[in-house]
């Protein structure tokens, strides 16, 4: 009787190893930074241990030091001094993004630097866009914030980042970057776009990083609705027609069926974030001694790469670079 058993192939590490299918690399990570105009020096988010707001020069040192590791991209956050109602920062040429992408690039040159384009961080009220507010009732007027996201992505360009990523969810926000970053001459600079992302209670930890809560109502009118899949693939079919270049999806673990679909679709590069209410729960856990941080987010990172990620944002990027090389 012929037997048939998977079990032959999983004998040693170096057979596993032979039929593994799916490879993690270092290039696979990119690593979200914050950079802050109202701190003087490196100050940790008590929510996301191992992470910390940065100034613009501990910005670039940490670049450096990512990038002596093998991480190849940063993605950058930035808390601006000052907010109103037109994210006037998100856009100004000397803003905290703007400054810290060039100190980043002039530090390390190769390193491929990514800006969230967004409005959040930069506006009093704490939405993605211009909002209208009464009371309870939030308006975020959708065509008006388009422009702002424009000049948002101009001036990150004009710093020198090699890619933007609109993280805002407005309805034509990739088509009015492309236009404008096109109209300026930064015809090369790619588009990342933030195209299936879920109004998740994930990222909790993250608006404490970057200060960007909400003052009034909550993300669920732009951001998407946890219980639709159907509806990621429009979005994410909508931003390549705009001339996405990559696309992402957001949160991870919780949404990998939507980032199995989305890659199976449309085979573009395809992007998951790892975001922060994630990386939360797996140190809370760690600290606890209830799991085993590494072997948990490295099974974590590999899941993503198997679930058709080519790219995965993440705050272990340094962790999983270290463990990645010592095998
Ligand atoms: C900005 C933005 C958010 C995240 C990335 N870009 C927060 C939000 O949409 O409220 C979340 C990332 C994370 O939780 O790690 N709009």
């Amino acid at each position: 009787m012929l037997s048939r058993r998977p079990r032959r192939l999983r004998a040693t590490p170096v057979l596993r190893s032979l039929v593994r299918e799916t490879p993690l690399a270092v290039s696979d990570l990119i690593y979200p930074l914050f950079v802050s105009e109202v701190i003087t020096r490196r100050t940790p988010v008590s929510s996301m241990p191992g992470v910390a707001q940065l100034t613009v020069e501990e910005a670039a040192q940490e670049a450096a030091a990512a990038w002596a590791e093998g991480v190849r991209s940063v993605l950058l956050f930035g808390i601006p001094a000052e907010k109103d109602e037109q994210a006037s920062q998100a856009y100004a040429s000397g803003g905290i993004v703007q400054r810290a992408v060039r100190a980043i690039k002039s530090a390390v040159p190769q390193m491929i630097v990514i800006t969230d384009v967004c409005l959040c961080e930069y506006m009093s009220h704490g939405h993605c866009g211009i909002a209208q507010i009464e009371g309870d009732h939030v308006e975020v007027l959708n065509d008006a914030s388009l422009e702002l996201l424009a000049r948002a992505a101009v001036s990150h360009a004009a710093a020198g980042a090699d890619i933007v990523a609109p993280s805002d969810m407005m309805d034509g926000r990739v088509a009015a970057i492309r236009l404008a970053l096109d109209d300026a001459g930064f015809e090369n600079t790619a588009i990342l776009s933030y195209a299936a992302k879920f109004a998740s209670a994930f990222y909790g930890p993250f608006r404490d990083a970057a200060d960007s809560a909400p003052q009034a109502g909550d993300r669920r009118s732009y951001q998407m609705d946890p219980a639709n899949a159907l509806e990621a693939l429009r979005e994410v079919a909508l931003d390549i027609e705009e001339s996405a270049d990559m696309v992402m999806v957001k949160p991870g673990l919780p949404y990998l069926d939507i980032l199995w679909r989305v890659k199976e679709r449309f085979e573009m590069p395809t992007a998951v974030y790892h975001v922060s209410g994630e990386y939360a729960m797996v140190k809370a856990a760690a600290a606890n001694g209830w799991l085993d941080e590494r072997a948990v987010t490295m099974e974590t990172l590999l899941a993503f790469k198997r679930a058709g990620a080519d790219l995965i944002v993440t705050y272990a990027a340094r962790d999983a670079a270290r463990w990645l090389r010592e095998g």
